[in-house]
């Protein structure tokens, strides 16, 4: 599938990234295109630069070094990126619905439209039910699930997701992890995905990204992207996972 995917064109190109802030380069040397459908995960140890290179990534930030370029747009994308974060930051004085409309407004659609795009992410996180509740009647994963509708629909080319199960306890983070499982077979977003489980980042992505190698003095880097190649459907149960989860592990410690 991946061979596919890579003669497809790219909707992120990023070269010979160097990022820092002042003076001080935190992460360097990084190269990553990303194709449709693709899913990277990043993992590295605290403070390494991840949730930096995202921000380097989506254009919040200006490298030091390097470029970001955005080769293709997809025509039925709203938004180049969205993000979902490790809290969901939703707004409480607004709806689950209105919630997730917020990225939807200014783009001139009709009312009727915009509810029709909210709902249809709504109903891939399972939550079509509750568009009418406000968020704090929600439990924390549905909170969740209501924020990653919300990414989802802009219809971004590339979904960043900064450590977004984190905060969940082991039960709805597993739930969630199968979910996305689903979920990144029904869109066409590229995903980029940051966390620190390391067992969550090979049981998810087509390729996972270790960054480390930080030394004083030294900026971080990444040291090696790791092809899964593993089939997504039972893949914690795949004979060859632990063999790769220990593999990226000794590559951080
Ligand atoms: N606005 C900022 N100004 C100065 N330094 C910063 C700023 N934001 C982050 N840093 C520094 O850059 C480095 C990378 O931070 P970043 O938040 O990207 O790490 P991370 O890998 O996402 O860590 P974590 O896993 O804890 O979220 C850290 O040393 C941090 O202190
Ligand atoms: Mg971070």
């Amino acid at each position: 599938m991946s061979a596919v995917r890579s003669e497809s064109t790219p909707v992120l190109n990023a070269r010979n990234l160097s990022l820092g802030f002042g003076r001080t380069t935190v992460l360097t040397d990084v190269d990553l295109t990303l194709h449709p459908q693709e899913f990277t995960a990043v993992v590295g140890t605290s403070g390494v630069g991840k949730s930096t290179l995202l921000r380097a990534l989506t254009g919040l930030i200006a490298p030091h070094d390097g470029e970001v370029t955005i080769p293709a747009r997809r025509a039925d994308a709203s938004r180049a990126w969205s993000m979902v974060f490790q809290a969901p930051r939703l707004f409480p004085w607004r709806r689950v619905r209105a919630n997730v409309e917020l990225g939807l407004e200014g783009l001139g659609l009709s009312r009727a439209e915009r509810r029709r795009r909210a709902m249809e992410p709504l109903a891939l996180v399972g939550l079509e039910e509750y568009a009418g509740r406000w968020p704090h009647t929600l439990s924390g994963g549905q909170q969740q699930r209501v924020g990653i509708a919300r990414a989802l629909a802009v219809r971004p080319q590339v979904l960043f997701m900064d450590e977004p199960f984190s905060a969940l306890d082991a039960i709805t983070r597993r739930r969630l992890q199968q979910e996305l499982v689903e979920l990144r077979r029904r869109t066409e977003a590229a995903i980029v995905f940051v966390t620190h489980d390391i067992e969550e980042a090979v049981s998810l992505a087509d390729r996972v990204m270790v960054l480390g190698g930080q030394d004083t003095g030294h900026p971080a880097g990444v040291i090696d992207t790791v092809e899964v190649g593993l089939p997504l459907d039972g893949r914690r149960d795949h004979p060859a996972f632990s063999a790769l989860v220990q593999r990226v592990e000794e590559m951080i410690a």
